[in-house]
């Protein structure tokens, strides 16, 4: 069994396994070379033949514990029928649209056909990787991806004037599609599932019930009932003080820690609950100072189920040779 898969099933490991969010990823020249054949992005994430080759990339050069299938989570409204763009500098761009026509539309649609290519990259992306490898798959919450659709883009402003309305229709529409995503790519050869809910924090406490943690134990729900024994990791950013509460939820959910947690508070706290993914600040990464930090990580959270990572994904201005120094580390780490 990978090592990853162990660990998340609850079995301490030294050293602990390692892989980075956004590992296949701008900070790579091989990746720069592979997407700058394609201007749209999109249309990227919907090539089998370079989702594998950019998926294998960190693996070959690194030597991670896990290969995390080459996608977006801005997948999902793209081939509901909102059209998402890249644009250089800006980041995501989601088209304007008529939501009762759309929502009216995506229920009746089924998203499975039109991500074909991404399971079709994750069958080859199996063949291709050692067995001793992990293949995480992956989405966003349905919270984070309606943040998207709802701002065309640019989350977090003007969210005071959230149209709650909408947003229940989109969360009720999105997670039934994730679901069908995620149970797809388990199908296809994933052994993790990670969920990224980036954007969590901008939820008031009166309705994190609602749009984070009833759409959350409704995706686990349905994956658990094919597939009971497949760890899922919950990443969520700036709401880690709520994992306890999810874990007397969800049995064996794991959890991915930002950078804001304290390692300290997720040892005595998180762990005797759950394994747990993390957290090293990606800036440090940047600048090179890391190596405090890592070793207090290391020391504070492998003594029970841990697996190594950034606190979130790797900044495209990371140096190679940071990154390599960093598996360094954590590898000779006992
Ligand atoms: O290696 C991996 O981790 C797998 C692939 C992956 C990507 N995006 C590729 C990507 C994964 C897991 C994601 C998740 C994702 N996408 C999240 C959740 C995690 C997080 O970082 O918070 C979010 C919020 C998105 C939405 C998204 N996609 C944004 C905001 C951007 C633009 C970023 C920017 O700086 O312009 C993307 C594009 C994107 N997704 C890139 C990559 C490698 C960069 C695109 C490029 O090549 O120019």
């Amino acid at each position: 069994m990978p090592a990853l898969r162990k660990v998340l099933q609850g079995e301490q490991g030294l050293p602990p396994p390692l892989w980075i969010m956004r590992q296949a990823g701008r900070y790579l020249p091989e990746y720069r070379d592979i997407r700058k054949k394609f201007p749209d992005f999109m249309e990227f994430c919907l090539t089998p033949e370079a989702l594998t080759t950019v998926t294998l990339q960190p693996i070959d050069r690194f030597d991670f514990d896990a290969a995390i299938i080459f996608c977006d989570i801005l997948i999902i409204p793209h081939v509901l029928g909102q059209t998402v763009q890249f644009i250089e500098g800006e980041g995501p761009r989601l088209a304007k649209v008529d939501w009762p026509a759309f929502l009216e539309f995506a229920n009746k649609k089924t998203v499975l056909s039109f991500l074909e290519p991404v399971f079709k990259a994750i069958s080859s992306t199996r063949q291709a990787l050692p067995s001793h490898k992990s293949l995480i798959g992956f989405c966003g919450s349905p919270w984070t991806i309606a943040c998207y659709m709802m701002q065309g883009g640019k989350v977090g402003l003007g969210l005071a004037d959230l149209d709650h309305d909408l947003t229940r229709s989109l969360i009720q529409t999105l997670q039934q599609h994730l679901v069908d995503f995620l149970l797809g790519q388990i199908q296809a050869g994933c052994d993790v599932i990670q969920i990224f809910d980036s954007w969590a924090v901008l939820v008031e406490p009166e309705n994190q019930s609602e749009y984070l943690w009833q759409p959350l134990f409704f995706i686990c729900n349905a994956i658990r009932k094919v597939h009971p024994q497949i760890p899922i990791i919950y990443y969520g950013r700036e709401v880690s003080q709520f994992y306890p509460y999810l874990a007397s939820h969800v049995k064996d959910l794991c959890f991915g820690l930002d950078q804001y947690t304290d390692p300290t508070w997720a040892a005595d706290v998180v762990q005797p609950l759950a394994p747990v993914q993390g957290n090293l600040d990606p800036l440090l990464l940047v600048d090179g100072t890391f190596e405090k930090a890592t070793d207090n990580i290391l020391k504070t959270l492998s003594a029970e189920p841990f697996v190594f990572n950034l606190g979130h994904g790797i900044l495209p201005q990371t140096p190679l040779d940071h990154v390599y120094r960093l598996v360094e580390q954590v590898r000779t780490f006992k």
